[in-house]
Order: structure tokens, then C-alpha cells, then sequence
């Protein structure tokens, strides 16, 4: 299956969120992980180098995807192969939306999006959603609140939660702004970081199980 993490809006929380999920999973489930990057910046596939001195095993492979790959990742073939596995292609991709994503985000079997209620994000998280509709996306949306501040008030919270509950799954629990997600690693996550992320994933994996009747 392929679960991809995107959204038009940058420093939204994807690649924290991608990492703590691809953590995640390949810890609670017997499924094999891979992970792509997708994003010029090379976030991700930089953070698990970094990792390798780390006295603790790899979880994952991650792989870059850029125009000086050989081999096309995100041909239909390819993709509908990565769809149909029992494995789990995780892709994380940039805050910008770009023709080079729509075969992904088409075929994607689950696209989550985090967005906050700012302004900016807010519109963003919209037209990112529009795009999604112009080019067909077959792909569960899922939505979360990230980086979400339990103490302050968004006064277009309830106008924004029921917009976007229109187009896909808003999972009740948010991933709170938490410093302990500042300093992920793609070896590990500390109780500390299981605990902020634990019950969105939990919600998204159980949606997940439901949508494709599957245990992950
Ligand atoms: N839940 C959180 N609590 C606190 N800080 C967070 C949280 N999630 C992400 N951050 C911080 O916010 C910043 C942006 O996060 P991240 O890089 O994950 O966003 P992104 O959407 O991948 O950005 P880009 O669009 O540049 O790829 C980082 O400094 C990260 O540590
Ligand atoms: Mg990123």
C-alpha cells in the first residue's frame, strides 16, 4: 500500500509526521517499511545518514527520488506494484505542489495531510485539496492537526474542521506541539515521542485496517 504524506503548505509537521509514522509502524507491525523521499530538500533521507552512527539497528531503507534516478519510482507500473504489496510505501513529499506528484498522489491508497488553523495553512490545506480533486485523486484523505496548542483558542477551528470533513477523515486526536518531536530519529521513538503521536497513529492505522481490511 502507499500511505503519502503531503500537503501544499511548508513546515507543517510532514516529515516529523512521516518519520514518527514510519518509526511507528515498523515497530507495532510485522509489515515491511520503505520509505521514499520525495522532497528536493532531502529531509528525511538526510535525518536516517545522520542516524547511521547510532548504536541502534535501522528500521527502514529510505531512497531518494530525483530527476538523476535511473530507474522512474512513480511509473504506473511501479506504482500500482507498491499499491498492491502487502508492504508498506511510505513517501514524504514537499511543501509545493508539483506536476512531477499528481501519479502519486493519484494512485496514493492514503494521503495524510497535517495542517494547523493559521491562516496561511488554513488556505493552504484548501487548494491543496482542490488540487487533489483536479486531478482525480483516488486517494483516502486524511487530515490532522498538527503542531496543535491545547491552550489557545483558533477561532476557525469548528469552520475549518467541518470544510475539511467534507473531503476526507479528520482524526479527533491531534499531535500536540511537543519539543520532544524536534528531535526525532529514524531509529527510534521515546516514550516521550510514542506518547504524542501515539493516539493519532492509532486512529490512522486503525482507519487504515478499516478502509482495505487488513491488520497493520
Ligand atoms: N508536533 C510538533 N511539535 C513541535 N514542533 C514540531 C512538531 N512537528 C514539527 N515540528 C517542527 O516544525 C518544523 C517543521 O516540521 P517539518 O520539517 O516536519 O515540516 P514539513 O511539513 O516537512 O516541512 P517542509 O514543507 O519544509 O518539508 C521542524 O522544525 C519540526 O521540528
Ligand atoms: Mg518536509
Amino acid at each position: 500500500m502507499i500511505i503519502t504524506f503531503a500537503t501544499q503548505k511548508g513546515g507543517t509537521g510532514k516529515t516529523t509526521l512521516a518519520i514518527a509514522f514510519a518509526n511507528f509502524l515498523s515497530i507495532s507491525s510485522e509489515r515491511k517499511v520503505n520509505v521514499f523521499d520525495f522532497d528536493f530538500q532531502k529531509s528525511f533521507y538526510h535525518k536516517w545518514k545522520e542516524d547511521e552512527p547510532l548504536d541502534i539497528p535501522k528500521l527502514y531503507e529510505v531512497k531518494i527520488i530525483d530527476e538523476e534516478n535511473e530507474e522512474p519510482v512513480c511509473d504506473f507500473e511501479n506504482l500500482i506494484e507498491m499499491k498492491e504489496s502487502d508492504e508498506v510505501y511510505l513517501f514524504d513529499l514537499a511543501g509545493t505542489l508539483d506536476a512531477k506528484y499528481s501519479d502519486l498522489l493519484i494512485y496514493s491508497d492514503f494521503i495524510v495531510i497535517p495542517f494547523e488553523y493559521s491562516n496561511v495553512s488554513a488556505k493552504s490545506t484548501l487548494v491543496f485539496i482542490n488540487f487533489l480533486g483536479l486531478i482525480e485523486s483516488q486517494a483516502e484523505r486524511v487530515f490532522i492537526r498538527s503542531k496543535y496548542d491545547k491552550g489557545y483558542k483558533y477561532q476557525n477551528q469548528e469552520g475549518m474542521d467541518a470544510e475539511i470533513s467534507k473531503y476526507g477523515v479528520l482524526l479527533k486526536s491531534p499531535v500536540f506541539k511537543r519539543n520532544c518531536l524536534q528531535t526525532i530519529d529514524t531509529r527510534k521513538l521515546t516514550y516521550e515521542q510514542k506518547y504524542a503521536v501515539k493516539n493519532s497513529f492509532l486512529e490512522l492505522t486503525d482507519y487504515i485496517n478499516k478502509c482495505l481490511e487488513i491488520t497493520l
